[in-house]
C-alpha cells in the first residue's frame, strides 16, 4: 500500500501497510521484553529518539495516552512537550495549516488528540513532520494496536479470531473494524442499533475478507467469541444530555459474569479504560481472570514507542 503522505503519518490503521503494523507490533514485543524489571525513568539500551524533540498536543483529557507517550519519549533517549490545545493559538483562530508549518520548524514528531477528524488530517497534510492520532471522534489507533499487542501476548496470533465489541460502535471500535481488515480477524458488533459503527468502517473491514457480524441479541453475539471487548457508554465526545438514554439503551449490552460465560472458556476481556464500573462491564469481569485492562494499558507504552521509532524511521 503507497502512502498518501510523503512520510510516515500514523492517522489510521487502514492508512499503515499489514506488513508495517506487522513490524509495529514485533518490535513493540521485542522492545518491551528488553527492558523487563528496569525502574520506568531508566533509558532503553538503545535510544533511537536521542537528538529528536516531540510534541504532544491535547485538546482532550487523558491520563493513559499523555504519561505513555511522555515515557515512551524519555526512555527512547527523546524529549518531549506536553501542549494543551486550549493554550496554544490552536484554539484562538490560529489555522491548523500554520500551526503545522510552524511547529515542524521546532519540533521532529507532532501526536496529537483531537476532536474533528479534519484537525488532524489537516496537520498531516501541512507538517513537515510527521504527525500521530492521539484519538479523534472517529478512531483511535494507538490504542488497537496495543491491543493486538495484548492479545497476541497471551493467546498468539489474533488472525482468524472472533472479536466481539459490545456496546457503542464508537471511534474505538472504528479502529478495531480497520484492524480486522489488516490483522485478518473477524468482528461481531452487539448493540442498538442507534449506535452501529459507521457503514463505511464496517464496509472497508468486509471487503478486506473480514467477516462483521451486526448481532443484537449480545448472548448470541458472544457465543464462541476469542475477545470480548467493552468501552464507555458516554464517549468524550458524546453531550452529557444523552446520558440517561443511551444507559437505557445499552444496560443490555454490560459484559458481566452471565454474558462472559458464553463466551470460549479461554476468552479474554479488554477495555480501553477509563471505565465506569458495573456501568458497560462489573468489576467482577473487570478484576476477573480473563481481564487483560491493565496490560493493554502498559501495552499503551510498547506500542506507541515502536509507532514513533517506525514515523521517524529510527
Ligand atoms: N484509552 C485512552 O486513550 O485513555 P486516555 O483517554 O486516558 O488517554
Amino acid at each position: 500500500m503507497k502512502s498518501e503522505y510523503p512520510m510516515n503519518h500514523f492517522l489510521d490503521i487502514h492508512k499503515t501497510s499489514a506488513a508495517d503494523l506487522h513490524g509495529i507490533i514485533d518490535q513493540a514485543k521485542a522492545m518491551k521484553q528488553a527492558r523487563q524489571g528496569r525502574p520506568k525513568g531508566m533509558l532503553d539500551d538503545e535510544l533511537p529518539l536521542a537528538g529528536q524533540m516531540v510534541a504532544l498536543i491535547f485538546e482532550k483529557p487523558s491520563t493513559r495516552t499523555r504519561i505513555s507517550f511522555d515515557v515512551g519519549v524519555r526512555q527512547m533517549g527523546g524529549q518531549s512537550m506536553v501542549l494543551s490545545g486550549k493554550d496554544m493559538q490552536l484554539g484562538h483562530g490560529e489555522t491548523i495549516a500554520d500551526t503545522a508549518r510552524v511547529m515542524s520548524r521546532y519540533v521532529d514528531l507532532i501526536m496529537i488528540r483531537t476532536f474533528d477528524e479534519t484537525v488532524l488530517t489537516e496537520m498531516a497534510e501541512y507538517a513537515t513532520v510527521p504527525v500521530i492520532n492521539g484519538l479523534t471522534d472517529r478512531t483511535h489507533p494507538c490504542q488497537i494496536m496495543a491491543d493486538i499487542q495484548t492479545y497476541e501476548e497471551h493467546r498468539g496470533p489474533i488472525k482468524g479470531k472472533k472479536v466481539v465489541w459490545a456496546g457503542d460502535g464508537n471511534n474505538v471500535c472504528a479502529s478495531f473494524l480497520h484492524a480486522a481488515a489488516q490483522f485478518g480477524f473477524d468482528l461481531t458488533f452487539t448493540g442498538p442499533a442507534q449506535l452501529d459503527p459507521e457503514e463505511e468502517f464496517v464496509g472497508l473491514a468486509r471487503r478486506a475478507g473480514s467477516k462483521v457480524v451486526i448481532e443484537r441479541d449480545a448472548v448470541k453475539a458472544v457465543a464462541g467469541a476469542d475477545l470480548v471487548v467493552a468501552d464507555t457508554w458516554v464517549s468524550m465526545h458524546d453531550s452529557q444530555s444523552s446520558k440517561e438514554r443511551r444507559h437505557n439503551m445499552l444496560r443490555p449490552y454490560q459484559i458481566n459474569d452471565a454474558l462472559m460465560a458464553h463466551a470460549k472458556e479461554d476468552a479474554l476481556f479488554m477495555h480501553c479504560l477509563p471505565a465506569h464500573r458495573e456501568e458497560e462491564v462489573t468489576s467482577s469481569v473487570m478484576d476477573g481472570p480473563q481481564s487483560v485492562i491493565f496490560d493493554e494499558a502498559e501495552n499503551r507504552l510498547h506500542a506507541q514507542k515502536a509507532i514513533m521509532r517506525w514515523c521517524l524511521g529510527l
